[in-house]
């Protein structure tokens, strides 16, 4: 017998961790995740941001403050998520933070709070909940990187596009090593999607240029991002892992 048509709907009940939840692309993954029904931990360093977007949210939303680039802290919040909500299905790593700075204006100080939280911060959560996962036979991680991993960066700076690189071998390496335990882990590289990053840090004449240099003309929706994340999460996408799927509006094609 072939493989059955898949529903996207295979993740109700699965336990969700969405990191940066209060953003503009986090809480858009937050809210179809928990649409899907799946329990969501929300976690944030922002409190306030975290209770006014996840309450609005129909579903399990539980939300968690973490400040991600600290291991100690990641530790002990997840110690308080797995009493609550028990092992995590599905990571989705979203915290980051943008720069401009190109390579002579970044302090060192700049430079390791970049990597603190676009990298450690990743790195911290997948060790937490790795073994789980392949105990379970069973997992998904989803890293949002960016454009900037392999662009060096249009408009952000050295460090985010470092960070982003890195968040890529993070991907490759911990794809390979968890393949064989049935955990996916896949990322995705946004480029300009509609959030403060893009309305706020860029001046109005930045963003024209770009978006008459994006081929479908538009910037990105956080949902098209969460849509993409629901693949991923899902069983449809099992054989893919090791994976970067670009969102990038056709700025590059490989
Ligand atoms: N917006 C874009 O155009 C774009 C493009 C490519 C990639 N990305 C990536 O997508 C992700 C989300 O971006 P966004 O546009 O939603 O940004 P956003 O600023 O709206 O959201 C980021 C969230 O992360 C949280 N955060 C920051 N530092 C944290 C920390 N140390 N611990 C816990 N939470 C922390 C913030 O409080 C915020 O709620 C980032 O990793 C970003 O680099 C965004």
């Amino acid at each position: 017998m072939g493989t059955q048509r898949t529903q996207l709907d295979d993740i109700t009940g699965k336990t969700a961790l969405v990191t940066g939840a209060a953003g503009s692309i986090g809480a858009a993954i937050t809210r179809f995740l928990a649409e899907d029904g799946v329990r969501v931990a929300a976690v944030d360093m922002d409190l306030g941001k975290l209770q006014e977007v996840t309450g609005a949210f129909e579903g399990d939303v539980s939300p968690y403050v973490m400040d991600v680039s600290k291991e100690a802290e990641v530790a002990a919040v997840m110690k308080q998520v797995r009493a609550d909500l028990g092992d995590i299905d599905i990571l989705v790593n979203v915290a980051g933070i943008l720069s401009n700075n190109k390579l002579m204006e970044t302090s060192a100080e700049e430079w390791h709070k970049i990597h603190a939280v676009n990298l450690d911060g990743p790195f911290f959560l997948s060790k937490e909940v790795l073994p789980a996962m392949q105990q379970a036979g069973w997992g998904r991680i989803v890293n949002i990187a960016s454009y900037a991993w392999k662009s060096g960066g249009k408009t952000s700076g050295t460090a985010y596009s470092s960070s982003k690189a890195a968040i890529v071998g993070l991907t490759f390496a911990v794809a390979k090593q968890a393949a064989e335990f049935g955990v996916t882990v896949n990322g995705i590289a946004p480029a300009y999607v509609m959030s403060p990053m893009v309305t706020e840090q860029l001046s109005e004449e930045q963003r024209q240029k770009m978006m008459a240099e994006i081929p479908v003309r538009r910037f990105s929706e956080p949902e098209e991002i969460a849509n993409c994340v629901r693949f991923l999460a899902s069983t449809m996408s099992a054989f893919i892992t090791g994976e970067i799927i670009d969102m990038n509006g056709g700025f590059q094609f490989d």
